[in-house]
């Protein structure tokens, strides 16, 4: 089991607080919000987050496979489970868990723009800079860590650790 702890459970409780706060403000206290988390990572980070939503939220889920670590690199993304209804005139964002090299999330927001949402934002728990491919916008950050490899709170190692409720550092993984 990863011992180093990177960002705990309360910072994390902390911060995800203060970001449905933020998501709320901006998108209007009376305007529905439709939250598409991308399986697996982003359950836990979009659980938490529901949880402190005030007003009108609801959610699906969608699922994508990089065909593997050797051709992330490509950006090329498949679509393995797709949402049950439409986005259309809706205001939606976007629940990741990590957003790293950004080629999953690049991907992903072009195939929910061509389904004419009002709005469609992203937010994400953890951010690596640093390991970015391409430019990709993303409105919510919840931590901006340094490029380590990172499990717990949904995040994984080979389907291990996404129960642990902080973020740690895994030893020996690049
Ligand atoms: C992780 C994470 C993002 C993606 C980020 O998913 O949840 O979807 O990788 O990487 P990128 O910015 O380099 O594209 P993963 O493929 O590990 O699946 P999982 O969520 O089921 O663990």
């Amino acid at each position: 089991m990863p011992s180093e702890i990177l960002i705990t459970e309360d910072q994390i409780r902390a911060r995800v607080a203060e970001l449905a706060v933020e998501i709320r403000a901006d998108h209007g206290h009376g305007t529905p919000i439709h939250f598409v988390a991308v399986l697996k990572g982003a359950f836990m980070f979009l659980a938490d987050l529901m949880r402190q939503m005030k007003g009108d939220v609801t959610c699906d889920f969608i699922a994508l496979s990089s065909y593997g670590a050797s051709t992330k690199s490509s950006g090329e993304v498949r679509l393995l489970k797709d949402l049950d209804r439409g986005l259309e005139g809706r205001d939606v964002v976007i629940i990741e868990d990590i957003v790293d090299t950004g080629l999953t999330l690049a991907y992903l927001q072009e195939i929910l723009r061509a389904r004419e949402p009002h709005l469609l934002r992203t937010a994400c728990l953890l951010s690596k800079p640093s390991r970015r491919k391409v430019d990709v916008s993303v409105d919510y950050v919840g931590f901006t860590i340094e490029d380590r490899f990172v499990v717990g709170y949904g995040l994984d190692v080979d389907e291990r650790y996404r129960h642990l409720p902080d973020i740690r550092v895994v030893k020996g993984v690049s």
